[in-house]
């Protein structure tokens, strides 16, 4: 199955549907498909007429020559229960007067593709018409994919609800959790996960039908799979085991998938689903305004608040703390009535106890002495009940400007406000807050992210605020150094907004930039396949034996730069061989490809970044392995400490806030401790962190005590127990799990640590420049105190402030990242011993004379590190791309 992808994809000379095979599975013609209803439920007539399919629709309905092959699942008519109110509901979505034709679509059809309005009803229509039509009768199941773990989950429970069905039979699989079981039917999962399932069954024959959800948002792992079941697709087809491809978008640019002459050998047919869109008036801004749109936007809800008829407020802002500010801003314009207060206070109130009790309970056995070093802070008061004080997308929150909001623009409207906010990482039951009731005499006013753009359909919206902007990490393709820029968001996406506005009746949509400014939006989002590294990606690819990953049938490929680039350091870290004869990687081009070794199929086993999949793989030593384990557990979840998190522009909160952080600072001094266990500086803290956190339990308490985000530390702990798994399967002999009482490491293991840490970022080291201060080209003095030089980038960077070894300043470091604010910075340091470089970082040195042996292969070094640091590298003289040391 796997040479299909190898074959030359340009010429599409892969084995489609060439309709020469016999198949023995019976077809059905469209004609026999006509399903009857179940008896619960009765479809108008008029629903029925396919007057809302459009022209796109018919054409591809005529596209027969597909048609004629695809040997469809016969039709078993499965019953669903569902309840009156839920038949009531799903009767008003456009897409159910369109289920015969869609159905017929998909049942003719390999690959089909359904576009339709957000809330049209895609994502819960779809896969239950799929289990009423049969494709998950017998064996086989139905699986979805979504670009999001809030969707996969929320979408899961929604469709189980409808469908009257518990989660055992509509289920989800995310990273870390699901609840799929044997009797599971409709599995919604991340689309990663199903990545990581072709991985070992690249078949996928455990489905009857793939529906990748939301493809619009073009997210890395939707487009390589897309890429990959264009040739699962006709393989199993030519099995006789058909896989039915059903790909959805909210918009209606898919020419990527459908013109793509590398992807599907037949044009797919496109069906469109026409939504009962009310009109949205569009209000622009007659000028964009100079100063924070969140001001303007602040403004702006209060004016319609104030004016304008009732109906619910959605508004758009960037990021997680952006949500929280605003939020805040108008709950104090707007506050909530008295009784509300008060029943939050009792309910305050009642956590402290629970908590005071709690405390009592386990401090009597807790020994102390290893890991906690802080008093006991006073009561967890409500914010840190919730420390889920994530960040979207995790990215580092800069300040807001909301302070100079004059109140006289609230008015005089004194009606309370029912506030909610939604961001991706807000906690489910949060999130689903959205879609309940509001208390009556309340205006609902959500303040979202762009998750409310298209995943989720929030009810009773009239009015949208859209501030036009989106943030985005952007990456260097080269240097994989990341900044989180606040751009303009594309003029698709600004439709999408506005769209949300006219679900229940004419809405409005007020943009807050002109029309000018629109006008030079770009048109469409990138996908995100072109802006990221993408090193895991061909790690991943090249486990599964696709060798020419620069071939493969990428709906947009990304740079042929991004690839060499993720390629020459798989070729570092020893995942990837380099074929005899290769100088450059230019050779690349030339069809010369790296082949997965050994060490590269064991780093694709495990769920992380190859870097830190290298340290796995190295760990095997001194019981080294659960610290490793450990630490790039805690290297994966991003943002562990709310450090980054700055309060409100408030005086009082600001102290408080200083407070805690000086606080931090002096727990992470003591935990950082003395010796090589400081140098092993900010992942020493992180170890110390995650086995504080398993000894004093995961509690609000605790991350309060240490200034950390509770979800955040749920997900390290369960990335722990899953690479625990992992590495006991994938490391002969390894045996290990995970301890409760984890001693901290010796001052040996610190330092075995340590090396370990630069095998796995070998092309993250920086030297401290000379405490000269060098003149520059253009002859002025630059200052280089307490800079830092990386071999990769010309401007000098930077000790993050945060960070254990800020005032160390070791000569040589290796970071986990560079993030670029004022200058640019390094976050995550280990401090490490520059002779060390030629053993675990051999590729990343240029050596002035060449080496008696070759660099020690992965078996070579697995059980002797150090042996082979003496042996074969002690005396050699060898210097950094960019400096010199000797
Ligand atoms: O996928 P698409 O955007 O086309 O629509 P959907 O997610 O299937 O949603 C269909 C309808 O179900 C929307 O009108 C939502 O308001 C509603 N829905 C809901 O009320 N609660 C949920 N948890 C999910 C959807
Ligand atoms: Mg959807």
């Amino acid at each position: 199955s796997l040479k299909l992808l190898q074959e030359d994809q340009t010429k599409g000379d892969y084995s489609a549907n060439k309709g020469q095979e016999t198949c023995n599975v019976s077809e059905t013609s469209a004609n026999e498909n006509k399903r009857t209803k179940g008896s619960n439920e009765t479809i108008p007539d008029k629903a029925k007429n396919s007057a809302g399919i459009s022209n796109t629709l018919k054409a591809g309905l005529e596209n027969k020559n597909i048609a004629k092959n695809e040997p469809a699942k016969p039709v078993v008519n499965i019953p669903v229960n569902r309840r009156k109110e839920v038949q009531e509901s799903r009767l008003k979505l456009p897409i159910i007067g369109e289920e015969q034709i869609i159905m017929e679509t998909i049942n003719e059809n390999p690959v089909v593709v359904i576009c339709g309005e957000t809330g049209s009803g895609k994502t819960t229509q779809v896969p239950q018409f799929l289990y009423e039509a049969g494709y998950a009768h017998g064996k086989g199941i139905i699986g979805v994919t979504e670009p999001r773990r809030v969707a996969a989950i929320s979408m899961s429970k929604r469709v189980a609800m409808e469908m009257n069905l518990s989660e055992r039979v509509v289920s989800y699989q995310i990273r870390y959790e699901g609840n799929v079981t044997d009797e599971t039917k409709i599995k919604f999962m991340t689309d990663g996960v199903l990545l990581k399932e072709i991985q070992k069954d690249f078949l996928l024959t455990r489905y009857n039908v793939i529906i990748i959800d939301e493809a619009h948002e073009r997210s890395m792992y939707t487009d390589i799979l897309i890429g990959l079941l264009s040739r699962i697709v006709p393989f199993r087809h030519k099995r006789g085991n058909p896989l039915k491809l059903v790909i959805m978008s909210a918009t209606l640019r898919v020419e990527d998938f459908t013109e793509n002459n590398r992807l599907f050998r037949e044009t797919p047919p496109v069906l469109k689903i026409d939504s009962r869109q009310f009109p949205v008036t569009i209000h622009f801004n007659r000028r964009t305004p100079q100063d924070s749109y969140l001001h303007e936007a602040y403004r702006k809800i209060c004016k319609i608040h104030r004016m304008l008829p009732e109906g619910g407020i959605l508004v758009f802002v960037t990021g997680q703390q952006e949500v929280h500010t605003l939020c805040r801003k108008l709950k104090k314009t707007f506050p909530i009535n008295k009784t509300e207060s008060s029943t939050q206070e009792k309910r305050k109130e009642s956590r402290r106890k629970l908590d005071k009790n709690r405390e009592r309970a386990v401090l009597p056995n807790i020994n102390l002495d290893n890991y906690s070093v802080a008093p006991v802070d006073e009561e967890a008061d409500e914010e840190a009940l919730d420390s889920d004080l994530d960040l979207e997308e995790n990215e580092p929150e800069e300040d807001i400007d909301c302070k100079d909001v004059e109140s006289s623009d609230a008015g005089s409207c004194t009606e309370p406000l029912y506030m909610l906010p939604l961001y991706s990482l807000l906690p489910s039951h949060k999130q689903a807050r959205v879609f309940e009731d509001v208390p009556s005499g309340y205006r609902l006013c959500v303040v979202s992210t762009n998750v409310s753009e298209t995943s989720l359909t929030i009810p009773n919206i009239k009015y949208v605020v859209d501030t036009g902007k989106v943030k985005t990490k952007f990456y260097d393709k080269v240097t994989g150094v990341s900044t989180f820029k606040i751009t303009w968001i594309s003029q698709a996406a600004a439709n999408q907004r506005a769209g949300r506005a006219g679900r229940v009746g004419p809405g409005h949509c007020y943009r807050l930039y002109s029309s000018a400014v629109f006008n030079e939006f770009e048109k469409f989002s990138p996908a995100e396949i072109t802006r990221r590294p993408v090193d895991d990606l061909v790690l991943q690819m090249k486990d599964m034996n696709i060798d020419k990953v620069v071939n493969f049938p990428y709906p947009t490929a990304p740079d042929v730069e991004q690839i060499e680039a993720a390629e020459r350091l798989l070729v570092s870290l020893g995942a990837l061989s380099a074929p005899e004869k290769i100088q450059r990687f230019r050779d690349l081009k030339k069809g010369f490809v790296h082949k997965i070794t050994t060490l590269g199929h064991a780093m694709a086993c495990f769920p992380v970044s190859p870097r830190y999949a290298k340290m796995l793989a190295l760990g095997q030593q001194h019981d080294l392995l659960p610290y490793v384990v450990a630490i790039v557990s805690a290297l994966s979840v991003q943002e562990i400490f709310v450090e980054n998190f700055k309060p409100s522009s408030e005086e009082n909160e600001k102290e408080e806030f200083t407070k805690k952080l000086e606080h931090m600072k002096a727990v992470k001094k003591l935990w950082a401790g003395t010796g090589h266990s400081l140098l092993l500086g900010d992942l020493m803290v992180l170890l110390k962190t995650v086995g504080a956190c398993e000894y004093e339990g995961c509690t609000p308490k605790f991350c309060q005590k240490y200034g950390v985000r509770m979800k955040a530390m749920k997900e390290v702990r369960k990335l722990r127990a899953q690479l625990t798994n992992a590495v006991n399967s994938v490391i002969p002999n390894a045996n290990i799990c995970i301890d409760p009482k984890m001693k901290p490491p010796t001052d040996l293991q610190a330092k075995l640590l340590r090396q370990i840490v630069l095998a796995g970022l070998g092309d993250h080291v920086a030297s401290r420049y000379p405490d000269v201060i060098p003149e520059t080209s253009d002859g002025s003095e630059k200052k280089m105190k307490n800079a830092y030089q990386c071999p990769d980038l010309e401007e000098p960077v930077f000790i993050h402030p945060t960070s254990v070894l800020y005032k160390e300043k070791p000569h040589f470091v290796v970071y986990q990242n560079i993030v670029e604010t004022s200058k640019l910075y390094m976050k995550g340091l280990v401090a490490i011993e520059p002779e060390w470089l030629p053993v675990f970082a051999p590729s990343h040195c240029m050596f002035s004379k060449p080496l008696d042996e070759p660099a020690p292969s992965f078996d070579e070094v697995k059980g002797e590190v150090m042996c082979h640091m003496n042996s074969t590298f002690g005396n050699c003289s060898w210097t950094l791309p960019a400096v010199e040391l000797e």
